[in-house]
């Protein structure tokens, strides 16, 4: 008696699981950060910097940035939003935190935004949650994955996979 009561708790609790999880719609993007580093169509700006080390962002930096997202690498390359962002010199160690919203300029994501929040380690893949959004991307969770493939003295690039859960909202 016991054990088919725990039993049809479990197989109840499974079967809300999957109705849970097929209320989550889960997304895919991928596209490209550009950040140019310098000029007069710099995207970043350093606010803060208190090593006056205008090419680094040392401890206790703040950075204020505003890079295009791209369809791909290539400068002509479709634009389809921007990041705006900040990004500040928080660790001793050289690590950086970053708060970035992706505002969507393109396609069926026109006019909605998915804010990233986490920490940076220059040079290598760059994982941050996915914290929230806008738009069609409202409650949304998830991760981004953030890869450089371009480095040089006056630009950056990122190349990005985006893997978001939305949730839908009902009342109960
Ligand atoms: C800056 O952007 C403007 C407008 O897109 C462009 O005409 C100009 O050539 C750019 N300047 C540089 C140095 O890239
Ligand atoms: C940064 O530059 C300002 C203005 O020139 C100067 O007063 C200050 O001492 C410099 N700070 C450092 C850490 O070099
Ligand atoms: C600024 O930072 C860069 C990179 O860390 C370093 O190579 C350079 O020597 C620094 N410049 C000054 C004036 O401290
Ligand atoms: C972008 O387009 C211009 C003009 O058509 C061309 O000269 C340039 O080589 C292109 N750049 C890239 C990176 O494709
Ligand atoms: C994106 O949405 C804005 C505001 O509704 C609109 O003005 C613009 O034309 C749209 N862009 C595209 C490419 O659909």
């Amino acid at each position: 008696m016991a054990s088919s009561l725990s039993q049809t708790v479990f197989f109840s609790i499974l079967v809300l699981l999957s109705l849970h999880q097929a209320c989550a719609k889960k997304t895919y993007l991928h596209f490209y950060l550009h950040e140019i580093l310098s000029g007069p169509n710099a995207t970043v700006l350093t606010v803060v910097n208190p090593s006056n080390n205008t090419t680094s962002l040392t401890f206790g930096a703040i950075a204020v940035f505003d890079d295009m997202l791209r369809e791909g690498p290539d400068d002509n390359s479709t634009l389809i939003g921007r990041a705006q962002g900040l990004v500040g010199a928080v660790g001793r160690d050289g690590s950086l935190e970053t708060m970035i919203n992706f505002v969507f300029t393109e396609g069926k994501y026109n006019g909605s935004t998915l804010a990233l929040y986490g920490r940076v380690v220059l040079g290598v893949t760059i994982e941050r949650p996915v914290i929230g959004g806008t738009g069609m991307f409202r409650m949304a969770t998830g991760y981004s994955l953030a890869k450089p493939i371009v480095a040089s003295a006056t630009k950056l690039v990122y190349e990005f996979d985006v893997y978001v859960w939305n949730k839908e909202m009902k009342d109960n």
